[in-house]
C-alpha cells in the first residue's frame, strides 16, 4: 500500500527537507498484519477544491491553518469527510488558546498558577456592545484582583503566543500601564512561579515526548540546554505525564508544553501550541530526536491505519479528578494510563521495534552525511546575517557532533 503524506507549510524549511528525506530512505515498512507500506510526501497547496473531491492523503502535518482560513477550511473537510490523519486537526485550536488549557488542567487537579480572566480594556468598538457594556458590564477594582493574586504576577494574553503582550509585573503603577495598553487584547492576570528551579519544555510528537531544560532568558539558539537528568524521576516522570495528558485530552498530536519546577511541584504554565517550534537553530542537538519521533509516529498512523478520533471524552479524565479517594500522584497515574492508552504507547514501541528497528540507525548515517551538513549551513545562512555565518554554522556543529557521537551510525 501506497501512503501519501502532506506538508502543509508556512516558511519553514528545514524540519520539511530532514522530513522528506528520510521518509525519502525509509523504504518499505511492514504492517503488523504482514502487508507492505511505502511512504512518500508531498507539499500541500492552496487552490479551490471542491467539498465532495477525494484527497490523496493519508495524513497532513499542519504548520499553517491556525493562521491561513483556506488551508484551516480544507483541513476540516478532509478530517470529516475522508479520515486524513491530522497533527494537529483544526477542530482543536479553539482549545489552543490558553484559557481552556487552563481551565481543564486546574480541573484535572494540576498545579497551574492562580489566574484571572479580567474584561477588555477597549470592549470591541461595536454599537451592540455599547449598549451591552453599559448595561452588564461592572466596574472593577484591578489593584483589588492583583492584590488577590500578589505580586510579581504576569499578564499575558489568553491566547498568546511568541511572548507577546506578556509583561511580569511587580506593582500597581506598572499593572495600570500594562492593562491600558492591552487595548483590545482579552488578558489574563497569572501569579507568578517564582525563584522555580528549572524551566521545562517538552516536544511531544503523539506519544514520544523530550523533556529538555528551557532558560527563557537567553537568545532562541541557546534556551535549549543540552543537559539531562536535571529532574529527579518523579519530577520528570510528572513533566512527561502532564505533557501526553494534556495531548490526548485536547486530541493534540505535535505540541510542546511548558512545566516550571519549584521545590519538587511541577506547575504547568503555557501547554496549547498549534505549531511548536522544531527549527534546527533552536532545537540542535535534539533536532535527530525531532525528525525521529515525526518519522515514527506518522509512519505508525499510516501503516497501521490509526483513526483519528476527535470526540474528547472528557467524562473519563473528569471521573478521575473527581475521586475523593484518590491521592495527587494516584491520579497521574491514572491519566498517564488513559493517555497512554489513547496513544497506543505498547502497540506503538512495539512497531518501533519491529517495523522501524532500521530507523535510529538511518537517522544516524544521515545526519553523518554532507547532506545534513547542507541543511544545517542553509539554515544558517537563512536565519542569521552574514557575518554571522561562520560563528553559528561552528556552533550547531558543535552540537550536532556531540550528538553524533552519542547516537554513532
Ligand atoms: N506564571 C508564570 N510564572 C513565571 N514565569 C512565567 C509565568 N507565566 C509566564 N512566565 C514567563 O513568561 C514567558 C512567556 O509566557 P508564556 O509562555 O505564557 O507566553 P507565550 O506568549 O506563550 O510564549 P511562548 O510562545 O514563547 O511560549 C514564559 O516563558 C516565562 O518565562
Ligand atoms: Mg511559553
Amino acid at each position: 500500500m501506497d501512503h501519501l503524506i502532506g506538508l502543509l507549510l508556512g516558511t519553514e524549511q528545514d524540519w520539511p527537507r530532514a522530513y522528506e528525506t528520510l521518509i525519502a530512505r525509509l523504504g518499505p515498512i511492514r504492517g503488523p498484519d504482514g502487508t507492505s507500506h511505502t511512504l512518500r510526501t508531498t507539499r500541500v497547496t492552496i487552490e479551490p477544491f471542491n467539498l465532495r473531491d477525494t484527497p490523496a492523503h493519508d495524513l497532513v502535518i499542519d504548520r499553517l491553518a491556525y493562521w491561513y482560513y483556506h488551508p484551516r477550511e480544507w483541513l476540516k473537510k478532509v478530517a470529516l469527510m475522508d479520515d486524513v490523519y491530522l497533527l494537529n486537526s483544526p477542530f482543536t485550536f479553539q482549545s489552543m488558546e490558553k484559557h481552556a488549557a487552563y481551565c481543564a488542567m486546574m480541573r484535572l487537579g494540576l498545579h497551574v498558577p492562580e489566574t484571572v480572566l479580567v474584561p477588555y480594556k477597549n470592549p470591541v468598538d461595536h454599537t451592540k456592545w455599547a449598549y451591552t457594556a453599559e448595561r452588564y458590564n461592572r466596574p472593577f477594582d484591578l489593584d483589588a484582583v492583583a492584590d488577590g493574586l500578589g505580586y510579581p504576577l504576569f499578564m499575558k494574553p489568553f491566547d498568546g503566543g511568541a511572548w507577546v503582550g506578556v509583561s511580569r509585573i511587580t506593582d500597581s503603577a506598572q499593572l495600570h500601564a500594562a492593562y491600558d495598553a492591552s487595548g483590545a487584547r482579552l488578558m489574563h492576570l497569572q501569579q507568578s512561579v517564582e525563584g522555580y528551579d528549572v524551566f521545562t519544555r517538552s516536544l511531544s510528537v503523539g506519544p514520544e515526548t523530550m523533556v529538555m531544560k528551557f532558560r527563557p532568558e537567553l537568545p532562541m539558539h541557546e534556551r535549549y540546554a543540552v543537559e539531562h537528568g536535571f529532574l529527579d524521576a518523579t519530577a520528570g516522570d510528572e513533566v512527561v505525564t502532564i505533557s501526553r495528558l494534556v495531548n490526548a485530552f485536547f486530541r493534540w498530536e505535535f505540541n510542546s508544553c511548558e512545566c516550571l519546577v519549584r521545590d519538587g511541584v511541577v506547575h504547568p504554565i503555557d501547554y496549547a501550541n498549534a505549531c511548536p517550534d522544531v527549527a534546527l537553530t533552536s532545537l540542535h542537538y535534539y533536532f535527530p530526536w525531532a525528525m525521529t519521533a515525526l518519522l515514527r509516529w506518522t509512519a505508525f498512523c499510516v501503516v497501521t491505519g490509526r483513526r483519528p478520533s476527535l470526540d474528547m471524552d472528557t467524562a473519563r479524565y473528569f471521573a478521575i479528578a473527581d475521586a475523593a479517594h484518590l491521592s495527587y500522584p494516584e491520579k497521574l497515574a491514572e491519566y498517564r494510563r488513559l493517555a497512554d492508552d489513547y496513544f497506543t504507547v505498547d502497540a506503538y514501541r512495539e512497531f518501533c521495534d519491529t517495523a522501524l528497528a532500521h530507523v535510529p540507525a538511518l537517522v544516524a548515517e544521515w545526519v553523518a552525511s554532507p547532506g545534513f551538513d547542507a541543511l544545517l549551513v542553509d539554515t544558517v545562512r537563512a536565519t542569521y546575517p552574514p557575518a554571522e555565518h561562520d560563528r553559528f554554522v561552528a556552533h550547531f556543529r558543535g552540537l550536532i557532533d556531540l550528538w553524533r557521537r552519542e547516537n554513532p551510525a
